[in-house]
């Protein structure tokens, strides 16, 4: 039989959202209206808009047929209990609280087992999982593996656990301050980086020895498995479900993004085996998000959701979502634009810091070239770097361990095309990169900064 080496798109495209087409004059208003936070752009005004994977993807016709399925009863509803049956057809937890995102389920988690002199590892926090962590007063510590902190370094599974540094971290705190490890499946903040099934048994193994809970942030839990099916040794002839099902038997809960690999719009969960701590977190959530059969969320997102997790551990989905994205990066390594290796699941992460090296850390050059991408081509991006968690508790700013800019790619969204123009763009503004200038912050909030910053470009 012929073997063909293009990887096409596994859909058709049903409906169509018109894009408007910009001018360069018009981007630069805009950005300045914006304070030079690509948060505050009208989205409209962008052309291509990779800020971030989550919610932005488009749903299936099944999908779409689900949603008119949705029961709003306030509670019992049946599409809850369909929403439960599809979390725990992956995920084995006795307990599944929905929520309105991963937040939330953040949040109600933390509220209930954190707290001041606690300390929380974690291969590396996400912004909001951190926030919410240390809003508590505890401490969030990043105990990835030194692999995974440079972006050149070739590592297959660059999110893996430190587990010496893991180990180091329970000791000096006390086991008795850690009320969980949490580890992030993919590794998002560290470029989208998959933990392999060998080191997740292993911090499976570090929390018993220390009586621990371990949970998940499992957003990107569908593109972690098929890294652990096409790269850990004897992993390639199982089933993606099966692996998923593997990754959840080693913890005893998790907190989930339904907007990443839930292909939903909208909504998450908290799972956990543990009666008391589940019990804690109902009453929390009846408090701020809804009763605990939806959760802030409507009988017709819970339906969405439970299609969203059968399609997501489909392996063509799953074969075309990590090479669609491996396409945009391998072509800027050709380009000879230093970026984030080998490419992560959802995302092809620039190192900014290398490309701007004229620009200090602290006048930020993700940020510098995020707007660049913006000016140039319309491309909306994400600084992951010094503006984003820069800042501290203490009011201290130090450079953060790397200055990033992501590209992330919504689910099912994009075309070839579409992502050969982002390669231009990228290649042209590379070329330019000697005449890129710093930024200065204007006003900041005191949590979360970059959500709402103001900038101004240095001179
Ligand atoms: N954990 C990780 C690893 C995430 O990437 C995110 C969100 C969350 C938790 C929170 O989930 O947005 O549903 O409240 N990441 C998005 C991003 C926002 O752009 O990477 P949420």
């Amino acid at each position: 039989m012929q073997h063909f080496k293009t990887i096409i798109e596994p859909f058709r495209i049903h409906a169509v959202e018109p894009i408007t087409m910009t001018t360069r004059e018009a981007r630069v208003r805009a950005l300045e209206d914006a304070g030079y936070n690509l948060f505050g752009l009208p989205a409209e005004d962008v052309i291509i808009d990779l800020l971030t994977d989550s919610g932005t993807g488009a749903m299936s016709r099944d999908q779409w047929a689900a949603i008119q399925h949705g029961d709003e009863s306030y509670a019992g509803s049946p599409s809850f209990t369909l929403f439960r049956k599809a979390v725990q057809d992956l995920f084995h937890f006795k307990h599944v609280i929905p929520t309105h995102q991963g937040r939330a389920a953040e949040k109600i988690l933390f509220a209930t087992v954190a707290g001041p002199g606690k300390v929380i590892p974690n291969n590396t926090h996400f912004d909001t999982t951190r926030a919410n962590v240390e809003f508590t007063g505890a401490t969030a510590v990043d105990v990835v593996i030194p692999e995974g902190r440079i972006p050149s370094n070739l590592h297959p599974f660059k999110g893996n656990v430190d587990l010496a540094a893991l180990e180091r971290v329970i000791t000096e705190a006390g086991p008795e301050n850690v009320p969980l490890v949490m580890v992030t499946v993919t590794n998002n903040s560290g470029g989208g980086q998959p933990v392999s099934l060998e080191n997740l048994r292993a911090v499976r193994a570090v929390c018993d020895r220390f009586g621990l809970p371990l949970y998940l942030d499992a957003c990107r839990f569908a593109e972690n498995a098929w890294f652990i099916h096409e790269r850990e040794p004897g992993q390639a002839g199982r089933p993606v479900r099966e692996i998923v099902r593997e990754m959840a038997s080693l913890a005893d809960g998790m907190t989930m993004s339904a907007k990443k690999d839930g292909l939903a719009n909208i909504g998450g969960w908290l799972a956990m085996h543990d009666d008391a701590v589940a019990a804690r977190c109902r009453n929390l959530l009846i408090l701020t998000e809804g009763f605990p059969t939806y959760g802030g969320l409507a009988g017709r997102d819970l339906e969405a959701i439970a299609q969203g997790l059968v399609e997501v551990v489909d392996p063509d989905y799953l074969r075309y979502r990590i090479r669609s994205t491996a396409y945009l990066g391998d072509a800027l390594v050709r380009a000879g634009i230093p970026v984030v290796r080998p490419i992560g699941g959802h995302a092809v992460y620039i190192d900014a810091r290398a490309l701007l090296a004229h620009i200090p850390p602290l006048q930020y050059p993700g940020q510098a070239l995020a707007t660049a991408l913006y000016v140039e081509g319309g491309i909306r991006g994400c600084e992951i770097g010094t503006l984003m968690f820069g800042r501290h508790p203490d009011g201290t700013e130090t450079p953060a361990a790397m200055d990033l800019v992501r590209l992330a790619i919504p689910r099912r969204t994009y075309t070839q095309s579409h992502m050969d123009y982002v390669i231009e763009v990228v290649t042209y503004v590379a070329s330019q990169a000697a005449a890129l200038r710093g930024f200065e912050i204007l006003d900041e909030p005191p949590q979360l900064r970059h959500f709402t910053v103001r900038l101004r470009p240095l001179a």
